[in-house]
């Protein structure tokens, strides 16, 4: 379970984040929506400790963790998809996926998570990450690299930015029943009404605040009222 307390980030006197209390439960599916600009991209770079908060605390089952660089939160088990994927130079798919597992990984487990993400593993295994691949493509190695981490907790950050709509309805099968299949909670960032359905729970962010945030069934039918943006800050 993760936890943050009280979390504010403030960057050229812009609140960006502002009294964030949250607390995201085990093996649960949790998708994140709110408009652009509304702090969700900061949001899961606090978790991964890619940015630190001005005030409050992260809990990481327990353990107090908002002073953990990156690697320590990586070896606790979080594992991030970005939104923009870092293109790594003279590396292959391949043996990108290879540094991402943490035991030494089967040919076929590899080979299992590229499909999984509509990726021929013939066609990919042996290609550059940095410079022979689409955006579309990147994303879905990443997706792959992250899936085949052991992890407690595992964040996808606009998982279907730039990816065709016949791998999207093959992403949406993957993360259907990821949190089970992986064993652990799943966190997606996302805009998209077939992903924001697999959710076990839904949380709204607007201007750097929780705005709603419950289940599934409860928020959902507050997304398709128009005013849900204008409303203010509601615990559920
Ligand atoms: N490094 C930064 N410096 C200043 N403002 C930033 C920085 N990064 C993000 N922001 C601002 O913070 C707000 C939230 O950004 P972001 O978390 O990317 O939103 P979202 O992912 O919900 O679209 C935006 O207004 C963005 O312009
Ligand atoms: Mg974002």
């Amino acid at each position: 379970m993760i936890e943050l307390k009280n979390i504010t980030l403030i960057k050229n006197d812009k609140k960006i984040l502002n009294n964030i209390n949250l607390q995201i439960d085990d093996n649960l599916t949790t998708i994140i929506t709110g408009p652009n600009g509304s702090g969700k991209s900061t949001l899961m770079k606090l978790i991964m400790g890619i940015e630190q908060p001005t005030s409050g605390e992260i809990i990481f089952n327990g353990q107090n963790i908002t002073n953990y660089s990156i690697s320590e939160r990586a070896n606790l088990g979080i594992s991030f998809a970005m939104q923009q994927p870092v293109k790594f130079k003279g590396i292959t798919v391949k043996d990108l996926l290879k540094l991402s597992l943490r035991e030494n990984a089967s040919n076929e487990k590899i080979c299992d998570a590229l499909s999984s993400v509509g990726l021929c593993p013939k066609n990919y295994l042996d290609r550059e990450v940095g410079s022979s691949l689409s955006g579309g493509e990147l994303k879905r190695v990443e997706i792959a690299s992250v899936i085949l981490r052991k992890s407690n907790l595992v964040i996808f950050d606009e998982p279907e930015a730039g990816i065709d709509i016949w791998s999207f309805n093959r992403l949406i099968n993957l993360f259907n029943d990821l949190n089970k299949r992986l064993g652990c909670s799943v966190v997606i960032v996302s805009h998209q009404e077939k992903i924001i359905n697999i959710a076990d729970k839904i949380l709204v962010l607007n201007a750097g605040q929780v705005e709603e945030y419950g289940d599934k069934e409860v928020v959902l039918p507050l997304l398709n009222k128009t005013n849900v943006t204008q409303k203010k800050c509601k615990r559920r």
